[in-house]
């Protein structure tokens, strides 16, 4: 499973790629603004930390104007993947963007229809919101379980699925047990899958009867 995290915060991306556990990032919007920064750059820096697939989502709602932005996004790196929402005119872009050879990130997935769609107009990543989903009462996990079982069904369908609004580790934890190709993750989530209260007990224990030993590793 792929790992990419969920932010534009340059110095928390910088962070995570020293780990090389990195394998792309996902940006939206609300995380542009959230950085308080331009757009441009701070994707430009992020394509400089990470080899792997960088999104930068359009603004523009008609396939036109996304085009027109996709343009501009793809000129910043070669690992730009333009991110189009889930719609008619989101569609149409991505298989103008696919069949260019651009990779295509289809945001916004609440449904599998929706997903099977996606894959047909040519995207690289499908982006189910498991969270969001969640937030409304619905069962977001069953949603990628449902995207896997459909695109397993048709070996032509080449789309990876990028579990998306993922609010904790057991989102992660049940996100690969469906088969998610890539989870796009929080820094603090990911930060988290590390952690478990018996690693730092035993951790602690172990290092306790090291130092009995008077011994040192050289
Ligand atoms: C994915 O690409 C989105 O940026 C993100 O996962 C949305 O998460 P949220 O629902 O927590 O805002």
């Amino acid at each position: 499973m792929k790992f990419f995290v969920d932010t534009a915060d340059v110095a928390e991306i910088r962070e995570l790629a020293d780990t090389g556990l990195l394998d792309g990032v996902t940006t939206n919007p609300s995380l542009i603004a959230k950085s308080g920064r331009d757009f441009k750059e701070v994707i430009a820096e992020i394509c400089a930390l990470v080899a792997g697939p960088v999104s930068a989502e359009v603004a523009a709602r008609d396939t036109n104007g996304m085009l027109a932005e996709a343009a501009v996004l793809r000129a910043i790196a070669s690992n730009v993947a333009i991110k189009v929402p889930l719609t008619w005119d989101g569609l149409k872009a991505c298989r103008a963007l696919s069949r260019e050879g651009a990779m295509v990130n289809v945001t916004l997935c609440f449904s599998a229809n929706q997903a099977l769609l996606a894959a047909k107009a040519g995207a690289s990543f499908i982006s189910p919101f498991i969270g969001r989903l969640d937030d409304i009462g619905e069962d977001g996990m069953a949603l990628i379980g449902d995207i896997r079982t459909i695109y397993d069904n048709y070996g032509d369908l080449k789309t990876e699925i990028l579990a998306a609004s993922i609010r904790s580790d057991d989102h992660v934890r049940r996100s690969a047990l469906m088969g998610a190709d890539v989870a796009t993750v929080p820094p603090g989530v990911l930060r988290a899958l590390a952690r478990h209260p018996l690693t730092d007990r035993g951790l602690d224990a172990f290092l306790a009867d090291w130092k009995k030993t008077g011994q040192t590793i050289t």
